[in-house]
């Protein structure tokens, strides 16, 4: 996998970001199994919290593309560090990749973290947990 260019589209995605209430745009960039890539950026809303991350944005992108296993994926911002993906995408990521699927935490100073959704999000609420008798 490629992660240089999956952080250039997600830089490159960044740049779409709709961002008037945080003037804060975040890239991000996910590779399917099959070689596919499918970028997002953050869409906020007068209604703050009707505003989507950037993460979730590529990765509705990709399921709605009928896209079922991915490999990795980057997310850009540009931080003083690594850019933490929040809570709710940590939550998104668990629910469609595999618990050792790479993250790229990246940005623009090139600094990039690398870890997988099990490292993100420990012991998170799986679909299995939905029925005890699975
Ligand atoms: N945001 C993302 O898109 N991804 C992250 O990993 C962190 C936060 C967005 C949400 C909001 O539009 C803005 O950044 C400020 O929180």
């Amino acid at each position: 996998m490629d992660k240089d260019v999956l952080i250039k589209e997600a830089i490159k995605i960044r740049d779409k970001a709709y961002v008037p209430y945080s003037s804060f745009p975040v890239g991000a960039a996910v590779l399917t199994e099959s070689g596919n890539i499918y970028t997002g950026c953050n869409i906020e809303n007068a209604a703050y919290p009707v505003s989507c991350c950037a993460e979730r944005v590529a990765i509705f992108k990709a399921i709605a593309n009928g896209e079922k296993t991915f490999q990795a994926m980057a997310v850009v911002a540009d931080t003083n560090r690594p850019v933490p993906p929040c809570g709710s995408c940590r939550q998104v990521m668990s629910e469609f990749f595999d618990a050792q699927t790479t993250i790229f935490l990246s940005n623009l100073k090139n600094q990039t973290e690398t870890l997988n959704v099990e490292a993100l999000l420990p012991f998170s609420f799986q679909p299995g947990d939905l029925s005890a008798s699975e």
